[in-house]
């Protein structure tokens, strides 16, 4: 074993799965095919932290195929698929270190592990690879050409750093490419979070009433399936260009001290801390469904709910019930954190083909250009986001047009008018 998983037997249902996974990714397998040629990271160190799941999994072999030496550990506690830890350790000979349900010291540990190998590269979900590195790893930093981002929260983070002026090393912000949180957040968040409300509840959304709190990609893609599997949706928000944006929607927006007494069902998707608080619980229905598609677990204000409450009592895998001192019954799901990620699978693979084809090609463009980089947070090139819109349109089949002569000459002109 090169890593660390909870049971290493389950390698060939990881292997299958993770292939099932492979299927719905071209755009990456298209750069596993090119640079199990080229081998364009040969001998480069990558540390990466993220959901260790049948995509990121795909991931890895794309950048072993390039050359790479690649160490693995997990981004959240609670999102690993056990099958594919063991598959990435046994089948595919990539250390990994992640257990389901890990506590914080093992989770601590395993990003440690990770960060063993001295990386060059480093890749995070969320920063915390990237804070240990710089809080309690920082002799690893000299080494580090640069690292990728996937997620809102952990670019917030970064920019932060920037800000502040600890930030030692170059990264390129892969969330902000269009072909990136366009479809990944917007798309892959509002499908796997009801997926993981379904799967933790089997209610049906149809009828309910649905609150969103937030209004960003991630927010925008949940209201649209919400809506679309029957609910009556409202959103919360605190920037008025979205809000005015989720009004035009068709959506009904509100604070959530209104929402609170109205809502059926509550997810966050704020990237902010106690979004859903003590005073919400206070006036919520009976039986209100509670739960997260925020990066971090902090968007509800667990702490002060089983502080309010009598008793706690686990109602269904992934489904807390608290008891008020009132007798009614908040349901919290996945503990609070990510439910798309530990209730069901996160992303299908056709949107995480793109998100990981940026993480791919971020990392080549980074180990080529390391010297013209500082101490930044660096958008995607865009090349690299046409790249792959291109490439991504290429595997459905789907053609575009082309600009004719006089089109082009129309475009460039500014004497044509009426
Ligand atoms: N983030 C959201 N969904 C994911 C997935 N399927 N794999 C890795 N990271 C993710």
């Amino acid at each position: 074993m090169l890593g660390e998983c909870k049971d290493a037997a389950l390698s060939q249902e990881g292997k299958r799965r993770i292939e099932w996974a492979d299927a719905s990714m071209p755009v990456l397998a298209s750069i596993r095919t090119k640079w199990e040629k080229e081998k364009p990271l040969k001998g480069l160190r990558i540390s990466a932290c993220l959901h260790v799941t049948t995509e990121t999994a795909n991931l890895m072999r794309t950048l072993k195929a390039g050359g790479a030496e690649v160490a693995l550990c997990a981004s959240n506690p609670l999102s690993t698929q056990d099958a594919v830890a063991a598959a990435l350790n046994v089948v595919y000979q990539i250390p990994t270190y992640a257990i389901r349900g890990e506590n914080e010291e093992v989770y601590y540990s395993h990003i440690n592990r990770a960060l063993d190998i001295k990386p060059q590269i480093t890749m995070d979900d969320g920063a915390d690879l990237v804070n240990t590195l710089h809080t309690k790893r920082a002799e690893l930093i000299p080494g580090v050409l640069g690292g990728t981002e996937e997620t809102t929260t952990g670019v917030i983070r970064l920019k932060a750093m920037e800000k502040q002026k600890v930030l030692q090393y170059p990264i390129i912000a892969v969330n902000d490419a269009l072909t990136k949180h366009m479809f990944d957040n917007r798309y892959g968040t509002g499908q796997s979070t009801l997926d993981g409300i379904l799967r933790a509840t089997n209610f049906l959304i149809a009828g309910t009433t649905f609150v969103v709190a937030g209004y960003g990609w991630c927010g925008k893609g949940l209201a649209m399936r919400a809506r679309g599997a029957g609910a009556n949706v409202i959103v919360t928000e605190i920037d008025p260009l979205k809000g005015l944006e989720a009004v035009m929607d068709g959506f009904q927006v509100m604070d959530m001290d209104r929402a609170a007494r109205l809502g059926d069902i509550f997810v966050t998707v704020t990237g902010n801390i106690n979004v859903i608080d003590e005073r919400h619980f206070k006036v919520m229905k009976d039986g209100a469904i509670v739960c997260n598609s925020g990066h971090f677990d902090v968007e509800i204000n667990k702490t002060a709910l089983a502080k309010m409450s009598k008793d706690k009592i686990q109602a269904r895998e992934n489904v807390d019930e608290y008891i008020l001192e009132d007798g009614r019954r908040i349901r919290l799901l996945a503990e609070g954190r990510l439910v798309n990620l530990a209730a069901a699978e996160g992303h299908p693979a056709v949107v995480m083909d793109m998100s990981f084809a940026n993480q791919a090609l971020s990392v080549e463009y980074i180990f080529k250009n390391s010297e013209k980089l500082e101490k930044k947070v660096y958008p995607v090139p865009e090349a690299i986001d046409q790249e792959i819109a291109r490439l991504k349109l290429a595997s459905m089949n789907v053609k575009l047009e082309t600009l004719t002569p006089e089109q082009v000459k129309y475009l460039a002109s500014y004497d044509m008018g009426t």
